[in-house]
C-alpha cells in the first residue's frame, strides 16, 4: 500500500501542521538531519516511529555550523534518494526548508552554547556548536515535538542540545541512540562517501581503536593515558598521521579524567587525506 509522506518547505507551514496534530493528541517524534541519509538516521527514524505518533524528519545542511574552510559546498546532497528512504521507513512528515526559511535576510540572532560545547570540537571547530545550537532551536520552534531523537555518533552534540534545553527550559525530551556501524566497526557517516578505497580501509582503525580501549577497560586498565595510547597506537598503525584528538573524558561534562569509570568517553577526530571522522565510545561498553 502506498504510504503518503508529505514534504513540507514552509516553515509556519510545518509549525502549524504540527500543531494541529498535537492538539489532536498526536505524539512527534523529531529527527533532525542535514540528508545524505544513511542507515545511522534511519535507525533515528524507526526509534522515532516506535516511540511516537507521527514521525517528523527534517533535512537542512546548516551553513552557520560550518567553518570558511570546511565542507559546506560540497557537503553530499541526495534529497530524491533521502526522500525515498524516509517514505520507505514510514516516515509521516518531511521538512526540507529553502536556506531563507531559515536564516531570512537579516537574520542575526544566535544562541550562545554552552560550557560544554568548547573542548574537542567546539575547539577544533570554532563556531559549530553555535550553529548547530542555533538551528536546533530553530528547528525545535518549528516542529514542536515531544521527543528529539540524535546519534552518540555525534557525543558532544548530544551533550551541547541537552544542556541547551535544560538551560532554556525547552519542552523536548532528547533520546541519544547507539551509533549504527558497518561491519567492520566504522561509524557510518555521510561523510563516509568522501574516502577513496585505500581511505576507508584505514578509516577502519577508529573503531578497532575504541573496541581495543573497551578490552583493556574489560582487562582492568583505568589509566586513562594507557586507554589514549592503545588508541593513537591503532590509528598509527593505519598510517593515520593528523589527529586532531583523542580525549578520555568523562561522559556528562567531558571534562578529561586522570582514571576511568562506567560514564568515561573516549573519543576521536582525525583526518584522513581531506576528510574529518570522528567516533566516540564508552569504555566501559
Ligand atoms: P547529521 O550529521 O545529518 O546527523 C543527523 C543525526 O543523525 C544526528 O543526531 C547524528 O548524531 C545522527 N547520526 C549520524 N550518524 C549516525 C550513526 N552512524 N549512528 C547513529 N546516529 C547517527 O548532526 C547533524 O546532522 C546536524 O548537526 C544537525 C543536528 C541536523 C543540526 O544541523
Amino acid at each position: 500500500m502506498e504510504v503518503p509522506m508529505d514534504v513540507v518547505t514552509d516553515g509556519g507551514e510545518m509549525q502549524r501542521r504540527v500543531l494541529a496534530l498535537r492538539e489532536a493528541g498526536r505524539r512527534i517524534g523529531l529527527v533532525p538531519t542535514m540528508g545524505a541519509l544513511h542507515e545511522g538516521h534511519l535507525s533515528l527514524v524507526r526509534r522515532a516511529r516506535a516511540a511516537c505518533d507521527i514521525a517528523v524528519a527534517t533535512i537542512f545542511v546548516n551553513p552557520t555550523q560550518f567553518g570558511p574552510k570546511e565542507d559546506f559546498s560540497k557537503y553530499p546532497r541526495t534529497l530524491d534518494s533521502d526522500l525515498a528512504m524516509l517514505k520507505s521507513e514510514g516516515t509521516d512528515l518531511v521538512f526540507v526548508p529553502e536556506k531563507d526559511a531559515i536564516y531570512p535576510p537579516g537574520f542575526s540572532t544566535y544562541v550562545e552554547p554552552p560550557a560544554v560545547a568548547t573542548t574537542l570540537e567546539g575547539a577544533a571547530r570554532p563556531g559549530h556548536f553555535r550553529g548547530v545550537a542555533t538551528v536546533v532551536l530553530k528547528l525545535f520552534h518549528l516542529v514542536p515535538a515531544h521527543i528529539a531523537f540524535f546519534g552518540q555518533k555525534d557525543f558532544q552534540q548530544s551533550l551541547v542540545i541537552r544542556r541547551m534545553v535544560c538551560d532554556l527550559d525547552l519542552p523536548i525530551d532528547i533520546q541519544v541512540c547507539p551509533t549504527v556501524r558497518e561491519p567492520d566497526g566504522l561509524a557510518m557517516s555521510s561523510r563516509n562517501r568522501y574516502l577513496s578505497a585505500p581511505e576507508r580501509q584505514q578509516a577502519a582503525a577508529l573503531s578497532r581503536g575504541l573496541r581495543a580501549a573497551q578490552q583493556q577497560y574489560r582487562d582492568g586498565v583505568r589509566d586513562a593515558g594507557v586507554f589514549r595510547q592503545e588508541i593513537e597506537r591503532s590509528l598509527s598503525d593505519a598510517g593515520i598521521q593528523q589527529i586532531d584528538y583523542v580525549a578520555v573524558a568523562d561522559g556528562y561534562s567531558l571534562q578529561p579524567v586522570e582514571s576511568a569509570d562506567e560514564r568515561t568517553v573516549a573519543l576521536i577526530a582525525a583526518r584522513i587525506g581531506t576528510t574529518r571522522l570522528i567516533d566516540n565510545a564508552y569504555l566501559s561498553e
